[in-house]
């Protein structure tokens, strides 16, 4: 069946409170559109977890630090909706900017801690934007649970502080990261490689594996994080932004191996930023 496609908060409170007054419950997916099977992952685990799925696009202006980053982010709701038909999701919400953020809007949801380091302190503003953005569609869709991909794992952490902290009444579940065949992981941005840059890019997530291996058979951390960025260059990437090793959840500094540890980075290749992440 063809989902439906909401344009307004309005059609989207009614279609949730029939299914709501129904018994059902509700799970909704929060994406910016240009899907691919990293997405269609957290919508079809929605699909077998909750009774009706509501899949949210919408490219978020508050949360792209560039406006050019903005401008050329793909939109191609056409072939979105094709594929969420494909895996039976009930509704689409894809509303205007103006539907999210009419005139006078004027406020901003900011979580400190968390989303301070990492992609927080090389893109000013994006959490707030990302934590804005979510608080507004956990409160119009009033949904019950919520997907989020554990390829943005800063982003899961923070939108999982939000929730506790805001006591808002929704279960956050975070989804594996899907790869390609060769270990990268799937991302909107990647189709922007050319032949030559796509063949680079697995180069960070297999550096990234390495240094995971290495720090668990007893290499310094510091060696292991040095080695895989001198990995990352020589594969043809043209900046590092950051690779490190931090503590899971906080996203604290970790020296050494200790409790639950995620190794994250961010690298540039081609001007095409790409991050990932992994558990150590
Ligand atoms: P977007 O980049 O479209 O991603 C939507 C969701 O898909 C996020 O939860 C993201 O982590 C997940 N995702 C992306 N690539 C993935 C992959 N390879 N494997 C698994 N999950 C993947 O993240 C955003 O949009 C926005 O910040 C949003 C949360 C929608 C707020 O505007």
């Amino acid at each position: 069946m063809t989902p439906a496609i909401l344009r307004t908060v309005a059609e989207l409170r009614a279609r949730v409170s029939d299914w709501k007054a129904a018994g059902g419950t509700v799970g909704v997916v929060p994406t910016m559109g240009a899907l691919h099977e990293g997405h269609l992952s957290l919508a079809r685990r929605a699909r077998t977890a909750c009774d009706r799925v509501i899949v949210t696009v919408f490219v978020n202006p508050k949360q792209f630090n560039n406006p050019a980053d903005l401008e050329k982010y793909p939109r191609t709701e056409a072939q979105d909706a094709a594929l969420l038909a494909g895996v039976g999701v009930d509704a689409i919400f894809a509303p205007a900017p103006d539907e999210v953020y009419p005139r006078g809007f004027a406020t901003s949801v900011s979580v400190s801690g968390v989303s301070e380091p990492l992609e927080g302190a090389h893109r000013p503003g994006h959490f707030d934007g990302v934590a804005t953005v979510v608080a507004k569609l956990f409160g119009m869709t009033r949904a019950d649970r919520a997907f989020f991909g554990e390829k943005d794992w800063q982003q899961l952490m923070v939108v999982q502080r939000l929730v506790a902290d805001l006591n808002i009444p929704i279960a956050v579940e975070g989804c594996p990261t899907v790869r390609e065949a060769d270990g990268l992981a799937m991302s909107s941005r990647n189709v922007r490689l050319s032949p030559e840059g796509r063949a680079q890019a697995p180069a960070l997530c297999r550096a990234m594996v390495a240094a995971a291996a290495e720090m668990r058979a007893g290499v310094p951390v510091a060696r292991a994080l040095e080695t895989a960025r001198a990995e990352v260059l020589a594969a043809g990437f043209d900046t590092v932004d950051y690779l490190e090793l931090r503590s899971a959840d906080l996203l604290l500094p970790l020296e050494r191996l200790e409790g639950e540890g995620r190794l994250l980075a961010a690298a540039t290749l081609e001007g095409v930023r790409l991050i990932d992440n992994i558990a150590v």
